[in-house]
């Protein structure tokens, strides 16, 4: 009994609070320094927000994604566009939706016009936009079927760099050999993962299971799919610290 309070202890103060950061690299030689984050859920989790904007303002960034899951329900819409104002100062911003934020109600007009005014951040619904040298493309969360591929790249030259943004790893049937690289959350890691067993629970169909966490370079295309930021239905991290990811384009 003693040692599972120890590892809820731990999992609520220690690792919650943990950021830990990764590196990845693609020789494109554009020349930019992308931080990306995911699963934020502001009003579920318990890490230090202050501090999580301190870190990523450390890296240096010259943009920053978004993964998508800013909340867990309506209570944090303040809360997110709050954080997204604050990591706007440090670089632009781009992001797209998750399920919990398309659960929540952030398709609602009166919000997305609200995070669309806030200068330098950029809300990809289905929509890519140029920057200077590669395309960000945006699709909507595909866990719940918002997403549109063909949307999203119509507009797209296919002979420049493209990095699809979308908040589930799912979307790697639909966007393989459309784009070069996806960068996705939703998986928060599996959030508590038990040596010799690992994540407790994956909210993906299971022939996505392999896509929990990391880099993966396959025919076509190549994902990365980050730990996120926060926590949902336990506030507890185990064995599967909060992660800033750089990637150097
Ligand atoms: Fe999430």
């Amino acid at each position: 009994m003693a040692s599972i309070a120890t590892a809820f202890s731990y999992s609520y103060f220690i690792e919650n609070h943990s950021f830990s950061v990764t590196k990845v690299r693609f020789d494109w030689g554009i020349g930019r320094r992308i931080v990306f984050i995911s699963d934020t859920h502001i009003d579920s989790s318990v890490y230090d927000v202050t501090s999580l904007v301190e870190s990523i303002d450390r890296l240096r960034p010259d943009m920053i994604l978004h993964g998508g899951d800013h909340v867990s329900n309506g209570d944090g819409i303040d809360g997110a566009l709050d954080l997204l104002d604050n990591l706007s100062r440090i670089a632009e911003v781009y992001t797209v939706w998750g399920n919990h934020d398309i659960w929540s109600g952030l398709m609602d007009k009166s919000i997305i016009d609200r995070v669309r005014s806030i200068e330098n951040v950029y809300l990809l619904i289905n929509q890519s936009i140029y920057c200077d040298g590669f395309w960000i493309c945006g699709v909507n969360d595909p866990y719940t079927y918002m997403d549109n591929i063909d949307k999203t790249l119509e507009n797209v030259d296919s002979d420049e760099i493209k990095i699809l943004l979308a908040h589930s790893p799912q979307i790697i049937d639909e966007a393989r050999y459309k784009v070069d690289l996806i960068l996705a959350g939703h998986t928060h890691g599996g959030q508590v993962n038990i040596p010799g067993i690992g994540a407790l629970w994956l909210p993906l169909p299971r022939k996505y299971y392999k896509y929990v966490q990391g880099l993966f370079k396959e025919e076509g295309v190549a994902m990365y799919v980050t730990r996120g930021i926060g926590t949902v239905f336990l506030p507890i991290r185990f064995n599967c610290s909060p992660e800033l990811v750089i990637i150097e384009i």
